[in-house]
């Protein structure tokens, strides 16, 4: 915990220090992403006559190059696509256990789960898989050649590109964290002789990494030269990984998470990612309730969605994992008779503690089997083009620069994303959230996330695309935008940039970010029996939403981490 209370601090530093850059408009193509050089990537794409498919694979591949700390060659992540002809698909491109990789891996001797292992150095990486999800993405439904998609990327490592007082800062932190990791501390803090806000920033081992990838596509990275430097770097910092992990690497197609919310539809990231499936529960689990006349950050408000929150975090913590290890009830969570199940010991006036709050259990999900006889540091960025597809893509390498550990002469970092597995029943991870059998480790299982990117439409046409980093509370911040929208009728930039709150069952309590709850509410939450706690700011909502005035697309970024948008 003590390692993401720092990061926090880190965080909210660098949002103070800038103003807010505000929506932008567009007809042609829209793209909202952290900074300036990964959005420009994109359009650069878009405007070559490429798809919005091509553009987030421009955008990943920039934000390997500009946003070290989450970019990545190194880590995964999930890629959510709806094309205007209807077509949609999700591709899970997330970090896989290798095969040395035990169920007790993170345990000491005395049966404590380790503070470290799963977060910095070698084991606490699992088997990256960007470069295989940038690679389906565009055989799926790309337009334009790898080479020219990488050109972007490619300019940005080799020539450089100025780094931003956030980089300097950051970089900074990590000079002073990274001691024991020398590669990391050579790339990123030039040994100590660190970045200032304005220095160019080249990369040319990145620059020669990104070219291999570009010529021979997976085999440049997965197999080779860079996969042999991976599994001997994984091994000389603790960990183990090896030539046929990586070789064996696959990224794969899923069918996206579907729901309904007031007669919007939801689409969103199915298992291995816990978001759409906790995001879809929590709208069902809210539809009943009208929000007219309740105001919004009221108590009332506040109350309804922390009870909804709580809920679904405790069945995330049963029965949500890799649906190739664990069958996840997915149809039956997903299913309006079970979120009405689910809220039949809410009380409006009242906090149900969460201790009373359980996890769904075996009969119960046999009745809504019965009832459904009857008829189912991340980082993230939204890209639609002039046709009207719509790309929601959250990646991350976990915490900001993942494992520390940069693969030596071909700059790129390792996750540390094994931290995301459930090391010990019961017992919390860095996010403080809990896990079972359904996310135990094992060889060759994805690890649960929470990331959510997300795509709502209306009539048949996306309307609003988005997503979040921010560990647990991804899930409640995506939930927050859209309800903002739909039932408080917020401008786009409104919804992403108000307030919010997050609670995730345990620990028990509302957790929220500045000027997030008055004072004279907090009062009557406590009244109502809810604890609270503040927060550092968290998330980084960087949203696209259809304009009813004009027709084309606003994009909205979030001004807490900075975030940039481009248009035209
Ligand atoms: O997949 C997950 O849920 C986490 N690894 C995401 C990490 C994250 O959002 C960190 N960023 N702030």
């Amino acid at each position: 915990m003590k390692i993401l209370i720092r990061i926090a601090v880190t965080v909210l530093v660098f949002q103070q220090l800038f103003a807010a850059q505000p929506a932008v408009y567009g007809t042609h193509g829209v793209v909202v992403a952290h900074d300036r050089e990964s959005c420009d990537a994109g359009i650069e794409i878009l405007k070559a006559g490429g798809n919005a498919v091509d553009a987030a694979v421009a955008v990943s591949y920039a934000l390997a190059v500009t946003y070290p700390q989450a970019g990545n060659l190194g880590g995964g992540g999930f890629m959510l696509i709806q094309m205007a002809d209807g077509r949609s698909m999700a591709i899970d491109y997330r970090e896989m256990a290798p095969e040395g990789a035990t169920r007790d891996m993170f345990l000491e001797d005395s049966g404590k789960v380790s503070e470290t292992k799963s977060i910095r150095g070698g084991l606490a990486s699992g088997v990256p898989g960007t470069v295989a999800g940038m690679q389906l993405a565009l055989d799926t439904y790309g337009t334009l050649s790898r080479k020219r998609v990488m050109k972007p990327a490619i300019r940005l490592a080799a020539k450089g590109f100025h780094v931003s007082y956030g980089l300097a800062s950051s970089l900074n932190w990590l000079n002073r964290e990274a001691v024991a990791f020398p590669e990391t501390r050579r790339i990123f803090c030039r040994d100590g002789d660190l970045y200032q806000p304005g220095d160019r920033f080249k990369q040319a081992d990145l620059a020669r990494t990104l070219k291999r990838i570009q010529k021979q596509g997976n085999a440049g990275f997965y197999r080779g030269e860079v996969a042999e430097a991976v599994v001997q770097s994984i091994s000389e910092t603790g960990g183990h990984m090896s030539l046929d992990d990586l070789r064996s690497y696959k990224a794969v197609l899923r069918e996206p998470l579907r729901g309904e919310y007031r007669g919007y539809s939801i689409l969103s990231m199915p298992p291995p990612s816990s978001g759409g499936l906790a995001l879809i529960s929590m709208l069902n689990m809210l539809e009943p309730m009208s929000f007219d006349s309740v105001g919004w950050h009221s108590a009332d408000q506040i109350h309804s969605l922390a009870e909804v929150e709580k809920r679904a975090y405790a069945d995330r913590s049963s029965w949500l994992g890799d649906p190739d290890h664990f069958e996840v009830p997915v149809a039956e969570l997903l299913s309006k008779p079970y979120a009405k199940l689910r809220m039949m010991d809410y009380d409006s006036t009242y906090a149900s503690p969460s201790d009373s709050v359980y996890p769904l259990n075996d009969s119960e999900l046999a009745t809504i089997r019965a009832l459904q006889g009857e008829s189912e540091e991340t980082t993230h960025f939204s890209v639609v083009d002039q046709w009207g597809n719509a790309v929601s893509v959250t990646t991350t390498l976990n915490h900001p620069y993942g494992s520390f550990v940069t693969v030596p002469g071909f700059g790129f970092l390792m996750n540390n994303e094994m931290d995301d597995f459930s090391a010990k029943p019961g017992v919390p991870n860095s996010y403080g959230l809990i896990g079972g059998e359904a996310n135990a480790i094992e060889p060759g299982k994805r690890m649960l996330s929470s990331m959510t990117p997300t795509i709502v439409s209306r009539d048949g046409k996306a309307f609003l695309v988005l997503g979040s980093p921010g560990g647990a509370t991804i899930i409640t911040s995506v939930l927050q935008v859209i309800h903002n929208v739909i039932d408080y009728d917020m401008s786009l930039q409104e919804a992403v940039n108000a307030p919010r709150f997050h609670h995730q069952w345990k620990p028990d309590d509302i957790q929220y970010g500045p000027r997030a709850i008055s004072t004279d509410t907090e009062l009557r939450l406590q009244a109502m029996g809810h604890e609270l706690s503040l927060r550092a700011a968290y998330g980084e909502v960087n949203a696209i939403m259809l304009d009813d005035r004009f027709g084309g697309w606003i994009a909205a970024p979030d001004y807490r981490r900075a975030a940039q948008a481009v248009a035209y």
